[in-house]
């Protein structure tokens, strides 16, 4: 089903969705009425987000919370104090052993906190298994998928989804799910939003198309199985992981109604817009979707794109500029090269350019674009993707100790001489 944040009603079953009430006193083929609600129940219409599910057994049917013992890279904390150093990562690599999507998942970043439910946890995931009988739900916050290798079947309480390289999914706060493999192996990004949850962002004199159109935005229809069996749910709260039994397959919602859904997007549809003139643009205009904060124009989050594009900017150095920036970046790489870095940033390496940490193109790509004939030239084979945040992001342990960070990053600059040919003033 297509169409961001629209209304959706979908049934497995002709005639288990009641029509004319959320909660008959007798369900259609005895299932269970339950909502979720992924905003307060009085959040102004234009943001109250909730869903009605129609299941073969309510979610509450499961045993006690024990503490789960998780990998400890999955919730490494912040590394203190927080250094201005410019960082870059390596891929992970595939893991040795059977390693699920959620036990594979590496904590690079965060900043907020999820009890304050505002900034975000990033992660880097290397799986080589499918989740099988586990699923996952988190209280903090929604997760966004970015697969980078190897396609993912994401099979929620609401329906399945297909991402692959190129995609990217969205499951919002408290929405049970897993994450299966539709390759041997797979490597991706993954950000769990503790903000305000993903929406398009505001068009202003664009109008009213361009960017992502809501209409490329797909949600799943119901489908449902019915296995009784042992399932563990991993549930997250607070920053920690716990896990209990289920007695059923957690995909058993037969038919749901409502805007509080997973999605997912092709990033492939994206309208990118650019200078036909000169200069290169703030990045802002490649903001797919955004958290916003109760600060006007700033985000708690922005997911951000450099897709594939026409340059043909006249009299201007056309990769990103030089710049320090009040806002933090997070940058992985999904295919090809990124315009303003060279062999130190392939598919799978991440970047993070803190608050006011100075960054830009490399000495190499300096040199090369300056002396660049300005022609029309066609950027292909290319996607990039940003995590942009108020917040400072924190690396955390595992991001700098745990073998993926480059330590000579800084060296891409260091070639960089004055050209000033000034002469003295006097
Ligand atoms: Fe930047």
């Amino acid at each position: 089903m297509s169409g961001f944040g629209n209304e959706f009603a979908t049934e497995a079953i002709k005639g288990a969705l009641p029509q004319g009430r959320n909660s008959p006193q007798r369900p259609a083929f005895g299932l269970y009425p339950e909502q979720i609600s992924g905003s307060a129940f009085t959040a102004p219409r234009d943001r109250n987000l909730r869903s009605w599910m129609y299941r073969i057994l309510p979610s509450v049917r499961h045993g006690a919370y024990q503490p789960w013992e998780h990998p400890s890279d999955l919730s490494a904390t912040a590394h203190q104090p927080v250094s201005p150093q410019q960082e870059r990562w390596n891929p992970p690599p595939m893991p040795k052993h059977d390693c699920h999507w959620l036990g594979s998942l590496k904590r690079m970043a965060l900043n907020g906190s999820a009890a304050a439910r505002q900034g975000a946890s990033i992660y880097v995931y290397a799986a080589n298994a499918s989740m099988d009988e586990c699923f996952f739900q988190s209280a903090d916050g929604e997760w966004l998928i970015i697969p980078q290798e190897g396609g993912l079947v994401i099979v929620t309480e609401l329906g399945k989804l297909d991402i692959d390289p190129g995609f990217i999914a969205i499951i919002p706060r408290g929405i049970r799910f897993q994450v299966n493999l539709a390759s041997s192996t797979a490597r991706g990004y993954a950000c769990e939003n503790w903000g305000a949850p993903f929406r398009l962002p505001d068009l202003g004199p664009i109008g009213s198309n361009g960017l992502a159109n809501p209409r490329d935005f797909e949600y799943p229809v119901a489908s449902y199985i019915d296995k009784p069996g042992s399932y563990q749910l991993v549930s997250k709260l607070l920053d920690a992981y716990w896990v209990c039994e289920l007695p059923t397959h957690p995909m058993n919602v037969v038919a749901w109604h409502g805007n509080y859904a997973p999605y997912r997007y092709h990033l492939k549809r994206f309208n990118t817009i650019n200078t036909v003139s000169f200069d290169h643009p703030d990045p802002s205009i490649f903001t797919v979707l955004t958290s916003p904060t109760d600060n006007p124009g700033t985000a708690n989050l922005d997911f951000v794109i450099f897709p594939e594009r026409w340059m043909v900017a006249e009299d201007s150095f056309r990769p990103p500029w030089f710049h320090r920036n009040v806002m933090s970046e997070f940058m992985g790489l999904i295919e090809g090269t990124y315009d303003a870095k060279g062999d130190g940033f392939s598919p799978g390496c991440s970047s993070l350019h803190n608050c006011m940490s100075a960054h830009g193109p490399d000495a190499h790509s300096v040199e090369v674009a300056s002396a660049a004939v300005l022609e029309p030239h066609k950027q292909t084979g290319t996607l990039a993707f940003m995590l942009e945040s108020s917040l400072v992001f924190q690396p955390t342990d595992f991001a700098l100790h745990g073998g993926l960070r480059q330590s000579d990053y800084l060296a891409c600059w260091q070639s960089l001489q004055s050209r000033f040919r000034g002469s003295a003033a006097t």
